[in-house]
């Protein structure tokens, strides 16, 4: 045992993890990541140095842009980026030449982390919390893939215009074979170590990048024989997912039907403030040791900045916290670390204690801050 400890040790002497808390209640969640991840630290002898920048509207009202280049330095200098969440009414007008959002948009697209993962576990300490009967969340446990660099949220033309008969603007919605394939190939790997299922969600009796979609989703469905592939058309997969959410497992869609699935999907489980998410350019290899270096994966919350609670200690920081988890399993291999922090979470709900947004009429919730100390001490025993 001892000696298994050293050796990690060595291993892992300096990781680097780039903070970057945003906006509004971002900083507040990511600083009780980062106890937590300190927590384990020092329970398993690793060391991680965090390197903080600032993104999205207090980058803007400090230097003019979302995504400073002195912030993408730290963040291509560390091993992995924790994020905290961008944007608020102050920069929420729609004639802005900078919005917070560019901040993670550009990220994402600079890192190329196509790959959006979104785990939708439901606590069965929670199913009182969640908006659905209890009976439709029994085993409901799946992971949405969501393309991240392409589709509506990048495609060209995107630009907005006046002429003689009024206002106008545009959106695309465009993807390559290559880009279809490289995000379905995720999903289909993952559904190998889960319950083999994957649905792909496209709307192809309307869009031409649908019925591609389909097309190279069905091509790399012949590679995974063992792995059953079900299409289903967005609308369908959004009523379903409140209606039926046990027959997922794995769920692959483009960028913006991802986006609003992923938040619809949030609910199930009780809250948005739950659901951590990893966006990535690859999965961590099944056999020997993932190669450090070249550019980091990205570990943040589903939800947003919440500006109306931000600075209050009322936020729930378990999907930050969830979302450090993410981390050390994808991007450093550190498997039963991320299992300290998941038990954590799951301890101190079993335990009965709770942020606002899950807790009952009558209960009264912790802070942010008393449940990062929570889960930081239980996490280091
Ligand atoms: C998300 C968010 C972002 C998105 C916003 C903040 C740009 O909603 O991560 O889901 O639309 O991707
Ligand atoms: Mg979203």
């Amino acid at each position: 045992m001892a000696l298994f400890e050293v050796r990690k040790k060595s291993q892992l002497m300096d990781v680097r993890i780039s903070v970057l808390g945003g906006d509004g209640i971002g900083p507040e969640v990511t600083a009780e990541s980062v106890k937590v991840l300190d927590a384990i630290a020092g329970r398993f002898g690793h060391e991680f140095t965090y390197i903080t920048g600032i993104v999205g509207g207090c980058a803007i009202d400090a230097v003019g842009t979302a995504l400073p280049d002195d912030t993408m330095n730290i963040v291509l200098g560390s091993d992995a980026v924790l994020f905290g969440a961008v944007g608020g009414p102050k920069w929420d007008d729609p004639l802005a030449k900078v919005r917070p959002e560019d901040g993670i948009l550009q990220l994402r697209k600079r890192l190329g982390l196509f790959a959006n993962l979104r785990p939708c576990k439901v606590y069965p300490q929670l199913i009182d919390s969640s908006p659905l009967r209890p009976e439709r969340l029994v085993d409901v446990d799946f992971i949405m893939v969501r393309e991240l660099t392409g589709g509506l949220y990048f495609g060209k033309p995107k630009r907005r215009w006046e002429n003689s008969r009024g206002r106008r603007a545009v959106d695309t919605l465009a993807y390559s074979e290559k880009e279809i394939e490289r995000v379905v190939r995720i999903a289909f790997e993952l559904a190998r170590d889960r319950k083999k299922r994957v649905h792909s969600i496209d709307k192809m009796n309307v869009m031409e990048s649908s019925r591609l979609w389909r097309e190279v989703a069905t091509e790399v469905g012949v590679e995974y024989p063992d792995v059953e592939l079900i299409h289903m058309l967005a609308d369908t997969a959004a009523m379903q997912l409140i209606t039926n959410p046990v027959i997922f497992d794995v769920i692959v869609a483009e960028n913006l039907f991802g986006d609003i699935l992923s938040d619809e999907a949030a609910v199930i489980g009780g809250s948005l403030g739950m659901l951590p998410s990893a966006s990535v350019s690859s999965l961590p290899p099944k056999h020997g040791r993932r190669r450090r270096g070249g550019k980091p994966a990205l570990y943040e919350p589903i939800h947003g900045s919440a500006p109306g609670i931000a600075g209050k200690s009322l936020a729930n920081p378990m999907a930050s916290i969830l979302s450090g988890a993410m981390l050390l399993r994808l991007s450093l291999g550190l498997n039963a670390e991320a299992e300290a922090i998941e038990n954590g979470v799951d301890s101190i709900l079993s335990e009965g204690y709770r942020t606002g947004d899950i807790a009952s009429n009558g209960e009264r919730p912790l802070t942010t801050s008393q449940v990062g100390d929570m889960i930081a001490g239980l996490v280091m025993g």
